[in-house]
């Protein structure tokens, strides 16, 4: 049964959401776009509101689901541990050559079923951040880090070396995002300049 769920997690954040809408209702290729990420994000920048809106939806539901399975067959299994698959299949999707999203929100989704403290933390301070910064990857890293100082301050919250790991994740999937920061050509929220106009 554990390596059924496993499994199903890993594909269930596998569905590339934003390839699927992009490609089914405006007939283009999310990853050939704005900043090239098939996520929330960046379907704001290149398909639209609507188009965003279900991106979030669904990708939030995959990991909500994913992180629901332990409890729907009643395993030892910790919600958050299986959830946390998911987005590793989200950013590195089976169904979509391996090239997938940031993880934020199916992360989102997993800690809706695994911690609704965490969610509130990580996800004022996302706001928050984007807010002051108008940067959303500067909003999504401290995500990570906001999870492992609420992992490191909550008593009983063992999951420092797991955030910790996450962090790193988050850094290693927006090195592009650093990258372009710092040589002045990473896109502010507001910033309707694309790159590949
Ligand atoms: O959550 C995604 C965000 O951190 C970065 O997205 O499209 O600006 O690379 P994007």
């Amino acid at each position: 049964m554990t390596s059924l769920i496993l499994l199903a997690a890993y594909l269930i954040g596998s569905i590339p959401t934003a390839l699927i809408v992009g490609k089914v209702f405006f007939n283009i290729d999310i990853r050939e776009h704005g900043s090239n990420n098939p996520g929330a994000t960046n379907s704001l920048r290149v398909l639209g509101k609507k188009a965003a809106i279900i991106v979030l939806l669904v990708d939030v539901g995959k990991g909500a689901v994913a992180a629901s399975l332990p409890l729907y067959f009643q395993t030892e299994l910790e919600p958050l541990h299986i959830g946390l698959i998911a987005v590793v299949g989200h950013c590195f999707p089976i169904f979509a050559n391996f090239r997938g999203g940031k993880a934020i929100a199916t992360t989102a989704g997993v800690l809706l079923v695994s911690n609704l403290w965490m969610l509130l933390v990580a996800y004022v301070t996302f706001f928050a951040v984007i807010f002051v910064s108008k940067y959303v990857f500067f909003g999504s890293i401290s995500v990570g880090v906001a999870l492992l100082i609420f992992s490191l301050i909550e008593p009983g919250n063992d999951n420092e070396l797991i955030f910790s790991l996450f962090l790193l994740f988050l850094l290693f999937l927006h090195r592009t995002n650093i990258k372009n920061f710092l040589s002045n050509n990473e896109l502010k929220i507001n910033d309707n300049r694309l790159k590949d106009d």
